[in-house]
């Protein structure tokens, strides 16, 4: 038996535990966090071993999920210091990059990074991946595998790996329902019909895209008539600046990514 390790057991590794239980994940999975309550509440949840001590924790992986926030990440891999055997350790910790971690648990550990999705819980959730240069196929593939779980993973290079990231969060998608369903409300539409116009709108239109041949430009003639409401409204909203609000968005998540970099070191 492989044994997993989660090193922090907060929000991000809930919901993988929730997609690998949908998949009848059966290897052992070791949860190490400080808070003894969220590690009782993922041993009730998912069966999860809990192990409150660090070192026993690290001493039982096969493969070594970092989960921690990046202001932790540094203390936490000092904390765990050089390994003596080898590991398959994967960094879900945003914008800290390969060479920082690289740098820490000495040279028998292998790193990837990986940024999964929250939607994973769904077994649906997207997993962007990215290899340090050494590391050896099979473990390029248990890293596929493991993620391959939950959803489906796409391998981005490290220098692509945070504009990815900004880009791909679930968080747009709740985003733009929270802020079309909150503009419809203001036309006089109730709480539920301005959601279902709202998810409707924004989930028919991309599952279109995705299941269809038909090229994005195209669907997007095809949905708004020259003169008519759709083109009227996509005008108005482009008058608005929304292609340059969203570019500002991803640039400061961006910026933000690089700020987790410096913290780490
Ligand atoms: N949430 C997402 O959707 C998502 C998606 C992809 C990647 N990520 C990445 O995943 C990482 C974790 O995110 P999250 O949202 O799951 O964070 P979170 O909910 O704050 O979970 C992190 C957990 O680790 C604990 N922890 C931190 N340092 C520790 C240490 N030295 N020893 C033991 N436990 C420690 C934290 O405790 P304290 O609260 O006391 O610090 C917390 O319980 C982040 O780096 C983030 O970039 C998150």
């Amino acid at each position: 038996m492989k044994t997993t390790v989660f090193l922090g057991g907060g929000r991000i590794t809930g919901v993988l535990l929730a997609g690998l239980r949908l998949a009848g994940y059966k290897e052992p999975v070791v949860v190490h966090d400080r808070h003894p309550r969220k590690l009782r509440q993922l041993q009730r949840e998912y069966g999860v071993i809990p192990e409150a001590r660090l070192r026993s924790a690290v001493d039982q992986a096969h493969l070594l999920i970092v989960a921690v926030r990046p202001e932790s990440v540094a203390d936490l891999l000092k904390e765990i210091g050089e390994l003596r055997r080898p590991v398959i350790s994967v960094s879900l910790v945003a914008g800290v990059p390969l060479t920082s971690l690289r740098a820490r648990l000495g040279s028998l550990v292998g790193w990837a990074r990986a940024m999964p999705s929250p939607v994973c819980r769904s077994g649906r959730g997207l997993t962007a991946l990215t290899f340090e240069r050494a590391l050896p196929q099979a473990a390029r593939q248990e890293i596929r595998n493991f993620f391959g779980k939950v959803g489906p993973v796409v391998e981005i290079p490290e220098s692509k790996f945070d504009a990815f990231t900004v880009t791909y969060s679930c968080s747009h998608g709740y985003h733009a329902l929270a802020t079309l369903a909150g503009a419809a409300k203001k036309l006089g539409l109730d709480r539920k019909s301005a959601l279902t116009a709202a998810a409707h709108a924004l989930a028919d239109g991309i599952i279109s895209w995705r299941e269809g041949n038909i090229p994005l430009d195209r669907l997007l003639h095809e949905a708004a008539t020259p003169g008519g409401i759709a083109a009227t409204v996509m005008a108005a909203m482009n008058r608005s600046g929304y292609p340059s609000i969203i570019e500002r968005g991803l640039r400061a998540g961006k910026a933000r990514a690089a700020e987790n970099a410096k913290k780490s070191d």
